[in-house]
């Protein structure tokens, strides 16, 4: 079966700077590409202090989707795209790739959404359609979920952690190419991406975050927040940024 060496990742946002990262840690040449020079430099310096590869261009033998979850490092699964004329071939060579990188794989038909999110985006844009009747608050509706459900995040804390406008292009996707009125975005969430309300990334979407610290939420900077007390007096907060290739730094608030 022919080994994959090489992996191009187009785009350097979230998903891209993600996935490139965790494809070079598994000692697999990267070619990351995105349209936008900010993000991709922002990508590269996400990911380039000690990530370093050497990176050329190839050419691609056969198409083949692979559907990372978010954040690629952390998340178990890999979500295989086989199309009709898919060879068995290509198909054990990315599932090798996968488990290369430590990931259970599941295998879907080319269909809109797959399966994840064609069961996932719907419970979103529900979620939407429950706060904007005001049936609930925002934190009723995740509240709910969580604890009713067993989810490790309610519907809305998650759509911020994907990107609302994330969320609201695939929508399009499930409901353009499926052409079933059910699939149609929820007018709340086209609202929010209109206001460029989309998520933590940007520092507000259903929540507001401190959009000064709204990087802190990156996949790969885990937080360690330490009270320190003063004769009795809590002192600052001392926050020590440990990312995935264990760089400490430390900042008071
Ligand atoms: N965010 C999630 O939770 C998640 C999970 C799985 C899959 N995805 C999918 O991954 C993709 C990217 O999502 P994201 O969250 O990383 O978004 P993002 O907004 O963080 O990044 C997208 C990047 O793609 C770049 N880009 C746009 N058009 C391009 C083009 N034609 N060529 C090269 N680069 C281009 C943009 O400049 C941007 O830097 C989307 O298709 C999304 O559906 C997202």
């Amino acid at each position: 079966m022919a080994q994959v060496k090489m992996v191009g990742v187009v785009g350097a946002g979230q998903m891209g700077a993600g996935i490139a990262q965790l494809v070079a840690a598994a000692n697999l040449q990267v070619l990351m590409s995105d349209v936008d020079s900010v993000a991709l430099a922002r990508g590269m310096r996400t990911i380039a202090s000690s990530l370093a590869r050497f990176v050329k261009k190839g050419t691609l033998a056969q198409v083949i989707g692979m559907h990372f979850m978010n954040p690629p490092p952390l998340m178990q699964l890999v979500e295989i795209v086989r199309g009709p004329a898919t060879a068995d071939e290509v198909f054990g060579t990315i599932k090798n790739l996968a488990e290369r990188l430590g990931k259970t794989v599941t295998c879907s038909r080319d269909f809109p959404g797959f399966i994840v999110n064609r069961i996932l985006m719907p419970m979103i844009n529900e979620a939407f359609y429950a706060l904007m009747e005001g049936i609930g608050s925002p934190q009723d509706i995740d509240v709910g979920m969580k604890l009713g459900t067993n989810q490790p995040m309610g519907p809305l804390t998650l759509a911020d952690f994907i990107g609302l406008d994330t969320c609201l292009s695939i929508m399009n996707v499930l409901h353009k190419g499926l052409g079933d009125s059910k699939y149609r975005p929820c007018p709340l969430l086209i609202q929010y991406v209109d206001a460029g309300w989309h998520g933590r990334k940007s520092g507000r979407g259903v929540y507001s975050y401190n959009s000064s610290l709204a990087w802190l939420y990156d996949w790969d900077v885990k937080i360690f927040a330490l009270h320190r007390l003063y004769h009795g007096v809590k002192a600052p907060i001392f926050i020590i940024l440990k990312d995935a290739n264990t760089t400490i730094m430390g900042i008071f608030l």
